[in-house]
């Protein structure tokens, strides 16, 4: 992606897919969190103490040396970097009990592709990431998400600097099922 910024109402129109996402009892739990300048440099300190926090091999781990836990927390901090926008897609959970936790975190999902197949319409690169932040209570509490709250995605988003490779996929085949179908 280029660093250059896509100018905020660009961003707008395709956050604003995000909202059209399928969603049972209408319960409309996403929240997005658009970061621009230096709010991602703020997540990445919340992704930096996450990962400190959890720990592993080069941070508390036998062979772990100041150079390494210091190399580890800095590739954290500039993971938000990557990209000049980064749209958090999370989830509130509706507490109704009618209202089923894995079906929330569904409607999230539907919600962040949204915002990828908008973003790809205007010529935008956007890629969805995870990784250990997006459980990281640290993350959550930095956006001031409630404690039931899931982090969906983080949705890389800037312009292209160059054609992507032709995405990988199984065939269909092998992934289908034709059933009740005459000719099946
Ligand atoms: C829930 C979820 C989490 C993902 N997390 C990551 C991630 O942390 N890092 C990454 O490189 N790709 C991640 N991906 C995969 C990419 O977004 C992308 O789908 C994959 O690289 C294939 O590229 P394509 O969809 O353009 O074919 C994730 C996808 C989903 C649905």
């Amino acid at each position: 992606m280029q660093p250059e910024q896509p100018p905020r109402d660009l961003i707008e129109t395709i956050v604003e897919a995000g909202r059209w996402a399928p969603n049972h009892h209408l319960t409309q739990p996403w929240r997005f969190f658009v970061l621009a300048g230096n709010a991602r440099e703020a997540l990445g300190e919340a992704m930096a103490a996450a990962a400190a926090r959890a720990g592993g091999p080069g941070l508390d781990g036998p062979k772990a040396t100041a150079e390494t836990r210091r190399a580890i927390l800095e590739k954290e901090r500039q993971k938000p970097l990557r990209a000049p926008v980064v749209v958090v897609v999370a989830v509130e959970p509706s507490s109704a009990p009618n209202v089923v936790r894995d079906e929330e975190l569904w409607a999230g999902a539907t919600a962040a592709q949204n915002i990828l197949l908008a973003a790809h319409a205007v010529g935008l690169a956007a890629r969805w990431r995870t990784g250990p932040a997006a459980f990281a209570p640290e993350v959550r509490d930095h956006l001031g998400l409630g404690p039931t709250a899931q982090v969906i995605g983080f949705l890389y988003i800037g312009y292209p600097t160059a054609t992507p490779a032709p995405a990988q996929r199984t065939e269909l085949p092998t992934v289908v099922n034709w059933l009740g179908w005459p000719d099946a």
